[in-house]
Formats: C-alpha cells, structure tokens, sequence
C-alpha cells in the first residue's frame, strides 16, 4: 500500500474550517497506509515562550481527529515527540540542506514579520528548521503522499528537494511525495473575518445544537432586510456564505432570499439545522473518546507502529552517511 503522512500543530480546539483537511484523511486512510503526527515540537517552534500546555493541547487534537473519524484500527496516530527518530533525521538533514533553501520558504519571513508585531521574537534557530523538521517527518515514513492544505505546498515542495539532495549524494532512500491538496473550502468567522478561535468567531467541532445557534444568530446578514419581505442580497449575507458550503439546497437559499420569502430567523435556523447534522456524528464519537484513557492507548500504540517504520529508515540513513 502506498503510504501517506500528515500532521497538525496542537494549538487548541479544532473548528469546522479544520474539517474538509480532517475529513480528507479520513476518506484516504482506507487507501493508505496512514501516519497522522501532533507535531509538538512544531507548536514549540513559534511557542516556546507562551506557557503551552502541550499535554493537553495534544490530547484535545487526537480527541478531535478521532471524533472526526481517524481510525486507530487503520492508522498510526502518534505525538511527533513520541518518536524521537524524527529528530535525528532532523539533524542529519541539516547537515546538508543549504541555508538558502530555508531562508526562501514563502512562510519564513512573513511569519517572522506578522508574529513580531503580535510581540513575538522567532528569529530562531528552531524556526527557520520548521520547514526541515516537517520534512523530516514525511520522509522518515518515506511518505508518498502528504494530504494537506493549500498553505503547506512550499513545506512539501522543500521535502522534494530535500529527497533528492540525499538521494543523489548518499543513496537513493526516499521517493518523493507530492502533496494531495483536497478541496478546502473557504470559510469566513461568524463576523466576516478570518475564522479563529482567537477572534471568537469560529464554530468548534464540539460544538452543541445550542452553541450552534449562538454562533449562527451571530451571523451578519444583509443590512437592507429590515422586514421579512423585502428582498435580499444573499452576496452579501454571510449566513449566505455557510449555506453555500453546507447546504444543498443552495439555489431555494438564494431564491427565497432575493424574493423576500423568507425571514432571516428562518433562513439562520435552516442554517443551523445543516450545521448540526454536520457536526452530530462527530460529537456522538466524541463521547466514546472522552474516555482519556483510551486517547492514550491510542497514541501510545500509534507511536510504537510509527517507530518502527522510522527505525527502519533511519537504518538506511545513518549507513548512507557513514554514521
Ligand atoms: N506545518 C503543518 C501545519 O502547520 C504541520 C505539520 C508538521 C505537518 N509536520 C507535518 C503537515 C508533516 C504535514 C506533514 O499545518
Ligand atoms: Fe442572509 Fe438568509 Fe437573510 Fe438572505 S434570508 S439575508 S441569505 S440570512
């Protein structure tokens, strides 16, 4: 079976802009052989002068991957600290990997800018390895594929080159994996921004019917509806926006809208309905998760099967390299 690789940064509670990435998981893992990292060493990276409860951040991710469907049975799901091969490779990659090459990921610099206005100094040795340690992630599985976000192609586009440095100094060990980017739809907050669990604005994965409906009575709707028939624009309505993702029904959405024959309460508790059979299953397997200890099992066993394919590949390694 083909393999794939693909992790997340445990920063807190995942929201349903995390999902369709989630989702896409589930629906390969069948196909693969799968590898699903919390990279805590990653969250260190821009981290690691916040106070970061990292035991807790990396459970509640493995509890919402597991609710959204991540399947123990068919894939390995382990914290990236747990396998400290990754570290190794990390280093030894490092050895090799021009300096340029980092310097030139279109994330660097950018981050450093934004995060130094938010009053954070990553102009660090660890940070500008990001990019380098997640290569070593994949490729320590030599990975074929990396199912990911649009944002992380740079990332995966560094891991090729990478592959193909080592493989043409020392030994051909690694293929080279290409990013499977599935469709990730664009989401807005419930205010029109960005949605972040920082901005306040975002509907967790966790969410009840009743935190469903704050958030979508939160939605701003189109400003000339004053009264239930006057006509509306549903461009721009951002309950508009949720329905055009998940909801049928779009074309009846945008027809009842425009022809003023239905009130907004109405269309929101539509709206809040589709939401709801979204996220109910998610939260019916949660509660089978919520027993920690099973969590634990769970990326307790994930890190011993990781461990051996990585051991595996950093016997080839370490003989390619002479160490
Ligand atoms: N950089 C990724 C992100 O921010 C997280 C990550 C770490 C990752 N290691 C990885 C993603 C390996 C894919 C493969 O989302
Ligand atoms: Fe938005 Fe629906 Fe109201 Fe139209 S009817 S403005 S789409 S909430």
């Amino acid at each position: 079976m083909p393999r794939i690789l693909s992790g997340m940064r445990p920063t807190g509670s995942l929201h349903i802009g995390h999902l369709s990435v989630i989702q896409n998981w589930v629906a390969l893992q069948a196909q693969y052989e799968s590898y699903f990292a919390i990279a805590d060493w990653h969250a260190l990276t821009t981290g690691y002068a916040d106070a970061l409860d990292l035991p807790a951040l990396r459970r509640e991710i493995a509890l919402d991957w597991l609710s959204v469907g991540i399947d123990p049975e068919q894939s390995a799901v382990f914290i990236q600290s747990h396998v400290l091969e990754h570290a190794e490779l990390h280093l030894l990659f490092s050895m090799f990997t021009p300096l340029s090459w980092l310097e030139r990921v279109p994330t660097y610099k950018d981050q450093i800018q934004q995060l130094g206005q938010e009053g954070k100094d990553i102009s660090t040795y660890g940070f500008l390895g990001y990019p380098l340690l997640q290569a070593a992630d994949i490729l320590i599985y030599k990975a074929d594929a990396v199912p990911v976000g649009e944002d992380q192609i740079p990332h995966v586009e560094l891991t090729r080159e990478v592959a193909r440095r080592f493989n043409y100094m020392y030994e051909p060990v690694f293929p080279e994996p290409k990013a499977l980017i599935g469709k990730v739809p664009l989401l807005p907050g419930v205010d029109g921004r960005k949605m972040s669990k920082s901005y306040n604005n975002a509907i967790s994965l966790a969410a009840s019917p009743e935190e469903i409906w704050t958030r979508v009575q939160q939605m701003i709707t189109d400003p000339a509806r004053l009264r239930k028939d006057d006509p509306g624009h549903p461009e721009v309505c951002i309950v508009h926006k949720f329905h055009e993702i998940y909801t049928p029904e779009i074309e009846e959405v945008r027809e009842n809208c425009r022809g003023g024959k239905i009130g907004c309460v109405a269309c929101k508790k539509n709206l809040a309905a589709n939401l709801d059979k979204l996220l109910a299953p998610i939260r019916e397997r949660r509660l089978y998760w919520a027993d920690g200890k099973r969590v634990d099992k769970v990326l307790q066993e994930g890190a011993e099967k990781a461990r051996v394919t990585a051991q595996e590949t950093m016997k080839e390694v370490r003989q390619a390299m002479g160490v």
